[in-house]
């Protein structure tokens, strides 16, 4: 990933980052840092970049110009996310590092003195983001604690991959304490559970002390942890109609935005997906009026999967153009790993899809592939050979599945679903997929491999 930073003291962020993990993530070139000098793109001939503010006031602010500049020598006309860090910006939280993590390039503009004019903000700015509410005299700080935070999440940033993971924050809890040696400190024992050798145990006694913990210091967070937990409860009384939520809500990769008793709403962590599940399938349509407001006050939404209400386009979608299609909900609800014969599966670009299985994307049974980026393929190999292919959306749902090898085609789609179901197990999620309800073949072989079938209709409506 890469960081340009904007900045009158490019110094401060080479040298802040330039030591121990980042350091490290930018001589192995997973991180690059991009600390750029305003003051390089004044053409005052002394090199000054501020002024006075009109209407009065002290101190001075840095003109539009350089700014601008600047800008574009690190966009060169591609539209890269720019953050401009100020107090006066939504709170940095680790959704939103998380969030954030997912770009390949970010600029994050710095401001000094009384700030930035207002018009190149305007321009150029897509966030604005602050650390907290206190002022500092500078973006520099901001920024360098948002790429920490961020590239620690970067895949290979961390050794361990696992460490990102069980920390603070993950699933809305605090961190349980942790113990090194020796067993006994100024009197003060590690706590026996952890000596034991018993991984479950250990475990049971790490998740109730993070319990413990943040309901004592973080009463804010428990609160949210106990809504999304009752969330859970309420979506689990029928899982084959709620995967798709308790999926995210489970591993994290969607958060609760409403919920009473007849519904649960989630967004996934991108904010661009909404997700509404009704608890109980009555066959009942019921699409709540928050969700109709929540859509029509946030443009960035450009997904809705309900399960619940075959009328929503009508109830829910305002003035915009839009697709609506129609799945089945396919879930597996055993803890095992499901059994996979071909084991060279791989998640390879749609330019190698297209290289190595030509007419993939006529012969697939499920036909629709678009090009969507949020779409995965994997290819299955034997013996080094192409033999199946199937793409596949991150909400799960199936675009394509097929097969090359005519006298072993069952057993090649059940390994490539079988990889994805065990990673969605890995992930620590309920595996399911959503399956367009004219795809019967994919859906008989899903059957034999045991998932459930749910009975709702579930509507996806993309926006154009
Ligand atoms: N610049 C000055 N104070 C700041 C803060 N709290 N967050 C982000 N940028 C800032």
């Amino acid at each position: 990933m890469k960081f340009h930073v904007l900045t009158l003291f490019p110094e401060m962020i080479t040298q802040g980052l330039g030591q121990s993990i980042t350091k490290r993530a930018i001589e192995k070139h997973i991180i690059e840092i991009n600390a750029v000098n305003i003051r390089d793109y004044t053409t005052e001939k002394h090199g000054k970049v501020d002024d006075y503010t009109y209407g009065g006031g002290a101190g001075m602010l840095i003109q539009a110009e350089p700014v601008y500049q600047a800008c574009q020598s690190v966009s060169k006309g591609k539209k890269i996310r720019t953050v401009y860090v100020t107090p006066q910006g939504k709170t940095f939280d680790q959704k939103l590092a998380g969030e954030l993590s997912k770009e390949e390039e970010l600029v994050i503009l710095c401001g000094h003195y009384e700030g930035i004019d207002e018009r190149v903000l305007e321009e150029t700015v897509t966030d604005f983001i602050s650390i907290g509410d206190y002022v500092l005299t500078g973006g520099e700080l901001p920024a360098m604690v948002m790429i920490d935070a961020i590239s620690r999440l970067v895949p290979g940033v961390l050794h361990n991959d696992q460490s990102a993971e069980t920390e603070s924050f993950h699933n809305d809890l605090l961190e349980y304490p942790q113990y090194s040696r020796p067993e006994v400190w100024h009197g003060k024992e590690v706590p026996a559970v952890l000596l034991s050798g018993n991984h479950k145990k250990i475990n049971d006694w790490r998740i109730e002390a993070s319990r413990e913990r943040t309901k004592k210091r973080r009463p804010d967070l428990y609160a949210r942890y106990e809504e999304k937990q009752k969330a859970l409860k309420q979506l689990l009384r029928n899982k084959k109609e709620n995967a798709f939520l308790i999926h995210g809500l489970l591993c994290g990769t969607a958060d609760l935005a409403r919920r009473n008793e007849k519904f649960v709403m989630g967004y996934d962590r991108t904010g661009t997906r909404i997700m509404l599940a009704g608890n109980v399938y009555d066959g009942k349509e019921y699409i709540p009026e928050s969700m109709t407001e929540i859509i029509s006050q946030n443009p960035k939404i450009d997904e809705i999967i309900v399960n619940c209400g075959k009328s929503l386009p009508d109830a829910a979608l305002l003035e915009r153009k839009y697709r609506r299609s129609v799945y089945k909900s396919m879930v597996y609800t055993q803890n095992v790993s499901l059994p996979q014969k071909i084991r060279d599966i791989r998640k390879i670009t749609v330019e190698q899809a297209d290289m190595e299985f030509p007419q993939w994307r006529l012969a697939c049974a499920c036909g629709e592939i678009n090009t969507r980026n949020d779409m995965t393929v994997y290819a299955g190999y034997l013996d080094k050979d192409p033999v199946g292919i199937m793409a596949i959306q991150r909400d799960s749902t199936l675009l394509a599945i097929g097969s090359y090898k005519a006298d072993m085609k069952g057993e090649i789609m059940k390994s490539l679903f079988a990889n994805h179901l065990n990673e969605m197990l890995k992930d620590g999620g309920l595996p399911y997929i959503l399956v367009k309800e004219e795809h019967q073949q994919a859906a008989d072989i899903l059957a034999q491999m045991g998932l459930y079938t749910g009975k709702s209709e579930i509507s996806k409506v993309t926006f154009d």
